[in-house]
């Protein structure tokens, strides 16, 4: 019997087509430095640790669909620390970023609609495109100029009447390039001259080995309805395996579009770990790491 039509045209991973190449250098006594997965190399914090050890109840029972609230009241004081001002009711846990951004993309695609993203990128973001019937166009930036943000024709020339969202990882996996104040407003101008979604990719915020300012797309003014920013505690508190992310928008119609109400089942541990989303920005094993490569 066939597998789907979407099955079948999911692309391979990239990440699973180079393990097999780490596993055999390895078994031949090569030290791999694995840079092909987003695992941080830093330690979970241990207050994560012990509340997993010291969680009890009787009862596993569901959470809302838009996650406990009091995990959600926690991450607002996080965001202000950034200067993005949110209310709870705007934060809808997931299960990582991963599931925040298949919500997203559900959420604001039709099927066939296009979305523009970044070339190099994040794989799971073309993977997560099929399945949700959606094209990918790619704005190709180059290694020669580090990595920045291609000039505005460069987006237009892809731009077409199916185009409905810019997708943008800030700072990126995999080129670590975080965007300028200018490049954010040439994005915000493009998503408001064609009206589009931007779906900001902000796991890595806490990642960032200059000296250069934070610009989130919730800074951006004019566009607060059109910015869907996708979140995951996985890299800042390196806490990968934990599953617990959240979509973020100001955008009522898409936190309560029926692709995210009913679907959402964030896990026990959302709350279960939730003091350590207080206003901590991030852990003190990752501020010393980021210090040691920002030397
Ligand atoms: C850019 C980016 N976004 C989202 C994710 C998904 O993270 P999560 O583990 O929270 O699903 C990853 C994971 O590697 C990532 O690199």
């Amino acid at each position: 019997m066939e597998i789907s039509l979407r099955a079948q045209s999911m692309p391979e991973s990239p990440i699973r087509k180079l393990a097999k190449y780490a596993d055999e250098a390895k078994l031949a006594g090569i030290h791999v430095y694995h840079l092909n997965i987003g695992q941080p190399d830093i330690k979970t914090p241990p207050q994560a640790l012990d509340a997993v050890k010291n969680f009890s109840t009787e009862i596993l029972e569901y959470s809302p669909s838009q996650g406990l609230k009091s995990l959600r009241t926690k991450m607002v004081s996080y965001y202000a620390n950034y200067g993005i001002d949110l209310s709870p009711d705007e934060i809808i846990i997931t299960a990582g970023g991963s599931e925040a951004i298949m919500f997203a993309y559900m959420s604001c695609l039709n099927p066939g609609d296009e979305i523009i993203v970044t070339d190099p990128s994040y794989a799971n973001y073309m993977a997560f495109a099929i399945s949700a019937g959606a094209v990918v166009k790619s704005v190709k930036t180059d290694i020669k100029n580090g990595f920045k943000l291609p000039p505005v024709e460069e987006f237009e020339k892809q731009i077409t009447p199916k185009t409905r969202a810019i997708l943008i990882c800030n700072p990126n996996n995999p080129t670590g390039y975080l965007y300028t104040k200018q490049e954010m407003r040439q994005i915000r101008d493009l998503v408001k001259k064609y009206d589009l979604y931007l779906i900001s990719d902000e796991v890595y915020r806490e990642f960032i080995y200059t000296k250069s300012p934070y610009i989130s797309a919730c800074h951006l003014e004019g566009i607060e309805e059109n910015v869907v920013l996708v979140d995951s505690v996985s890299k800042r508190y390196s806490e990968c395996g934990i599953r617990i992310g959240a979509l973020i928008t100001k955008n009522k119609a898409v936190r309560e579009s029926k692709s995210i109400c009913k679907r959402c089942m964030t896990s026990i541990w959302a709350d279960v770990i939730s003091s350590l989303t207080s206003s901590t920005r991030f852990p003190v094993s990752l501020r010393r790491h980021r210090q040691v490569l920002s030397m």
